[in-house]
């Protein structure tokens, strides 16, 4: 039995029922409330670039064509035939004027219209095609070439839904005038552990990279201190969507600015396209890792592919997709700013799939802990005795930690520092509480 309504009770108190990374019925509840409801990735316009290009995505667990029409416009088409059903992309990516079902041939344009089927004048007279194309999502719209649907007529408009968030991805992802591509194809791979738990991590679970990942330190793959590491500040952006910036304690501090990027790089960087705020905190930031809710994830970090070589900055989109109460797909995109050289885009890529692809260094460290904590949260005694997690850290009424709220910070949210805190996390599952409960 699930106790949905339980829940914002136990978060204000900085708990959560252990049981959620593994019930059948949370699950349930996800795909029905949240995943239909919420804005959610499908990709970036870049991997889309020519008319009739397209790739297969999942909102929730529903496979969906994101392709460019023959006109130009995105579009998100559920991928199921109207006859029986059948899906009518056989391949992940290509380029198609049609996609044709193989069951019985029914046709539909790449703007999902219903255009022909097999002796349609004999089989079907009187059929009004224009009611029989493929189901497009509700609302599709894109910030920054990300591109987003909501399988709900009545969301918000996706800046309103996106609130606060979208001061920071202005920031991080609208620094450059020409923008940012996906390089390489996102790559990605089932794991034994719930969705939840990798944006739980990304929303600002700083307090486990010195523990966890110490050994990336001892090989140079990262070279700010643990320590400095952790200042910064935690960013309750908007609802539900969190951010974390490691940033110098000392404006002028050495280190790492603008993430570590390559000053060809920076040199792209306009401070027009933002404001002189938004550009002053891009440039003090070392690591910067956020989640926009529910499941897209990202990271901008100085990383390196080769501890012989300088860290390059980069940016790496995850998004946690759920298979199952206990399972998951975890995608990882590598994006670089266009017109940059091969070479720093190769780097970028390398340092990126060096870290975070499937064999990943950081992810290598990461996936054990997720799929015992998903394994965990299906026992028996935990959920009878309804075990509570902590996400106390930094926060009344636990009193632990030394949190303070920074009233004077130049972005949207609450903001704390340093970064041992976890409202962030708790800002995550208010919002997915708020859903499962119908009232998001
Ligand atoms: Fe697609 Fe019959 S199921 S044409
Ligand atoms: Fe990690």
């Amino acid at each position: 039995m699930i106790d949905i309504e339980g829940i914002p009770a136990d978060l204000e108190k900085g708990l959560l029922p252990s049981h959620v990374f593994n019930d059948p019925q949370i699950h349930r509840l996800e795909l029905e409330r949240l995943f239909t409801r919420a804005w959610c990735f499908l990709g970036h316009e870049s991997e889309i670039p020519a008319n009739g290009d397209y790739v297969v995505r999942t909102i929730g667990e529903d496979p969906f064509i994101l392709v460019r029409d023959e006109k130009g416009v995105v579009r998100v088409l559920l991928d199921a035939c109207r006859h029986r059903g059948t899906r009518v992309c056989r391949v992940e990516k290509g380029n198609a004027s049609n996609f044709r079902c193989p069951y019985h041939g029914w046709t539909y344009s790449n703007s999902g219209d219903l255009v022909g089927a097999p002796a349609i004048n004999t089989a079907y007279r009187g059929l009004d095609r224009s009611k029989w194309g493929l189901i497009p999502a509700a609302r599709v719209e894109s910030v920054h070439g990300l591109v987003f649907a909501s399988l709900d007529e009545a969301a918000p408009p996706l800046e309103d839904y996106l609130g606060g968030m979208k001061w920071y991805l202005d920031l991080i992802f609208g620094l450059s005038s020409g923008g940012l591509e996906v390089v390489g194809e996102p790559n990605r791979f089932v794991l034994d552990a719930n969705w939840k738990i990798g944006a739980d991590n990304f929303s600002g679970d700083d307090y486990h990279t010195v523990f966890l990942h110490k050994s990336m330190w001892d090989v140079g793959t990262i070279t700010i201190p643990p320590v400095a590491n952790m200042q910064g500040y935690h960013v309750h952006a908007g609802p539900g969507h969190s951010v974390t910036f490691s940033v110098a304690g000392d404006p002028d501090e050495p280190g790492p600015t603008f993430w570590g990027y390559d000053p060809a790089v920076v040199e792209t960087f306009d401070p027009a396209n933002v404001t002189p705020e938004q550009f002053e905190l891009a440039r003090r930031s070392r690591i910067t890792v956020g989640t926009v809710f529910p499941n897209l994830s990202f990271i901008v970090a100085p990383l390196t592919e080769d501890s012989t070589k300088p860290p390059t900055g980069l940016i790496s989109l995850r998004q946690w997709q759920p298979r199952g109460a206990g399972r998951m797909e975890i995608w990882n995109w590598v994006l670089v700013w266009k017109g940059v050289s091969q070479e720093i885009k190769e780097r970028a890529y390398a340092s990126s799939i060096g870290t975070f692809g499937p064999a990943g260094l950081f992810e290598q460290d990461d996936t054990e802990p997720w799929q015992s904590i998903t394994q965990m949260s299906g026992t028996q005694y935990g959920r009878a005795i309804g075990m509570k997690l902590n996400y106390q850290m930094g926060h009344e009424p636990s009193g632990i930690g030394f949190v303070k709220e920074i009233k004077d910070f130049p972005g949207p949210g609450k903001v704390y520092a340093p970064r041992y805190e976890e409202g962030v996390q708790l800002n995550f599952y208010r919002r997915w509480a708020a859903y499962l409960n119908g009232e998001a």
